[in-house]
């Protein structure tokens, strides 16, 4: 077993540069989720971490790497051995059950995990007795007694020093339960300065760097060592040189991570993909990812992760979702309602990566409707309707120097294409995956514009234009080919079916080395099919206000004033400096916004339209002199302006100094 950590420790130095130059020529990334206790049915939550980790999986994939996607299940603990019992049935029963749903959660989203690692497999117990086993003999592991505070939910121990009086549970509020037994403990404490010095030496270890402080604070204010293994129940696995024992169902669960890169079974392979590239989890287990893990590597000799990134939740009424609270949404009717890239990109889209998130099924229709069905669908249906139309489904390069206005539309067109694809590309390598959509969706948007101003109904009606329609409908396919490849991470079955009715072939074996102007073939042939995204009707559920009580100004009809009345309004530039969500409120978002030399709070309904980290650093156009009122028992000091139709809701945003005057 030693041998394992030999080899390690002489790679480290012989080897130190050569990852990334591997047998095929690929760099490697591995990038995992967390694995999910199958303690019930997993909830659009879960969803929405798996669909980030599978976007960038598919991203860097398409970007030239040889990717490894791990995500599974945490299948140990006193909860799980509870809820069998519970159940009448033997543990491995009730977890093989619950299992089998999280596949098929996985197989209806279109998750492209690489391997589905179980905690209850043999391949993974042996590489936690081995690590077990050799954090003792270093001298890391003792013998000692627990007593103290546990959550079982969160199988979490938690010290006096970080609880109130009432003893609930710091994470999810539940109530601790006290006890008290034999355990070994593992010397967290001993590693606390060496953590310390490799957070400062890696300020980009831990993501966004919010969560990097909060972890730099548990720290500082102490560390205790980690009680790792249980004796109250059997439901686990068994400590090597204890069998008394089993391990604390963290401790098994983290090593998750290296059984699957083959830190037993396959050591080249572990050569090639540890150290993770990211750990991506949720924000409430960041800490366990951040400072337990590393730790445990510390104490263990191998390599840390090179990124801990932790998301936001996603939460129904201001609140996350919980069986206990009764607002759990389940993903399966959703995606059958809609299909997996709606949800997907909705999910991706809405919710700005880092944050929490409100999940609302009135603006996931909303971005169906317009950014699916009526930019990217109908920008498809178009384009191949006029190449079948004008031309018998066949695609030519055409010349657009024919047409002064064309050509120069047509231009932009293609540098827009280059300079897209470079913005995506730089964003989601930034973990930006919202901007990256945004640059994507401009440039959709672009091309809806482009057939308006280039009108080819026109073009088709002169013999002299017919080189210049043929460019328009070259330019217009060529940008979709763009486009098909850079949503795959977000929509790919709505990517894989532009590529086909493009007319284009072997989908699955193309990357963004493919992309450059001009790849599309003369001669090709379009296949037009259905629209990928129909539009969803409104139902009356979604278009019926919400029945949430907002106090909101009356409607009043209103009567024509002079110039003088308008100028009662003081209407100024005011920036925006915070933005949260209220509490308990679907609609509205609390801000604090500047008007040069004084600072207001201000409540406005717009949280279905804008997330709040979206409205920082923006410029509105705020009326200073209303009134004040209290929205919610906030107090609110003025107004921002917005503009609204048919279910619609925009913001102006302007570029003028905060406190000027607007007349
Ligand atoms: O914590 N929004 O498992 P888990 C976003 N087994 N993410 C959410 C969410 C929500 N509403 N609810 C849950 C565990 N999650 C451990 C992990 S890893 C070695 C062991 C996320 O099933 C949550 O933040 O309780 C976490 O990252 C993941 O689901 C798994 O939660």
């Amino acid at each position: 077993m030693s041998d394992i950590f030999v080899n390690m420790a002489k790679k480290k130095y012989i080897n130190k540069n050569s990852r990334g130059l591997m047998m095929n020529g690929k760099p490697k990334y591995y990038i995992t989720t967390p694995i999910y206790y199958p303690s019930a049915k997993l909830h659009i939550g879960h969803t929405y971490c798996t669909s980030i980790a599978d976007s960038m999986a598919r991203f860097k994939r398409l970007d030239g790497y040889d990717v490894m996607f791990l995500t599974g299940s945490d299948e140990h603990g006193q909860k799980i051995e509870e809820k069998a019992e519970e159940a009448g049935v033997t543990p491995i029963e009730y977890v093989d059950n619950i299992v089998a749903l999280f596949k098929q959660l996985w197989r209806e989203l279109n998750i492209s995990n690489d391997d589905f690692i179980r905690t209850t497999e043999e391949r993974h117990s042996k590489v936690v007795q081995m690590l077990f086993q050799r954090a003792y003999d270093r001298g890391d592991i003792y013998l000692g007694k627990y007593e103290g505070w546990y959550c079982i939910p969160d199988e979490t121990f938690w010290p006096e020093n970080k609880l109130t009086e009432d003893h609930v549970c710091p994470d999810c509020g539940r109530p601790l339960k006290r006890i008290s037994e034999d355990a070994y403990f593992f010397r967290m404490s001993k590693y606390a300065d060496r953590w310390m010095k490799f957070i400062e030496e890696n300020p980009d270890f831990i993501q966004p760097a919010s969560r990097r402080n909060e972890m730099i604070q548990f720290v500082k204010s102490g560390l205790e060592d980690l009680c790792v293994s249980r004796t109250s129940f059997t439901w686990g696995i068994p400590v090597p040189f204890d069998s008394k024992h089993v391990v604390y169902v963290w401790f098994d669960a983290l090593v998750n991570y290296v059984t699957a890169a083959g830190i037993i079974d396959n050591p080249e392979k572990f050569d090639e993909f540890w150290p993770a590239d990211v750990h991506l989890v949720g924000k409430e287990i960041v800490r366990f990812h951040a400072i337990i893990w590393p730790i445990m590597l510390m104490s263990l000799g191998i390599e840390l992760p090179k990124k801990i990134y932790g998301h936001g939740w996603l939460i129904v009424d201001g609140e996350k979702m919980s069986k206990s609270k009764g607002n759990v949404v389940d993903p399966i009717p959703l995606l059958q309602e809609f299909g997996s890239d709606a949800i997907r990109y909705y999910l991706l889209n809405d919710i700005q990566l880092g944050q929490d998130g409100n999940f609302s099924r009135e603006r996931l229709i909303n971005r169906i409707n317009s950014d699916l069905s009526n930019d990217l669908g109908n920008l498809l249906h178009r384009s191949l309707s006029m190449v079948e139309k004008y031309r018998n489904g066949f695609i030519s390069k055409g010349d657009p120097t024919l047409n002064e206005s064309v050509y120069e539309a047509s231009t932009e067109i293609e540098r827009h294409a280059e300079e897209t694809l470079l913005a995506f590309r730089r964003d989601m390598n930034e973990w930006k995956i919202n901007d990256a959509l945004k640059a994507v969706w401009t440039y959709v948007r672009s091309l809806n514009k482009y057939i308006d101003v280039t009108m080819p109904w026109n073009l088709a009606k002169e013999d002299s234009q017919r080189q210049v329609l043929d460019a328009v409908l070259y330019h217009l396919c060529e940008g979709m080919r763009f486009i098909s490849l850079m949503v795959e991470p977000v929509i790919p079955i709505a990517a894989e079916k532009i590529w086909e009715q493009l007319g284009l072939k072997d989908f699955k074996e193309k990357t963004y080395a493919d992309l450059s102007w001009g790849g599309l073939e003369e001669g090709t042939k379009v296949n037009k099919g259905d629209p990928i995204f129909p539009r969803i009707e409104l139902d009356k559920e979604v278009t019926e206000p919400e029945k949430e009580k907002v106090e909101v100004m009356k409607k009043e009809t209103v009567p024509q004033i002079t110039i003088d009345d308008f100028f009662k309004t003081e209407l100024r530039i005011a920036e925006i400096l915070t933005a949260e969500k209220v509490e308990k409120s679907k609609k509205l978002i609390h801000m604090t916004v500047s008007l040069g030399e004084e600072t207001r709070s201000v409540v406005s309904g717009i949280a279905d339209y804008y997330e709040p980290s979206e409205l920082i650093g923006k410029h509105v156009i705020f009326v200073s002199n209303l009134k004040p009122a209290k929205l919610m028992g906030i107090e609110s000091q003025g107004m921002i302006l917005a503009a609204s139709k048919d279910g619609k809701l925009v913001v102006p945003f302007v570029d003028m100094p905060a406190g000027a005057k607007v007349k």
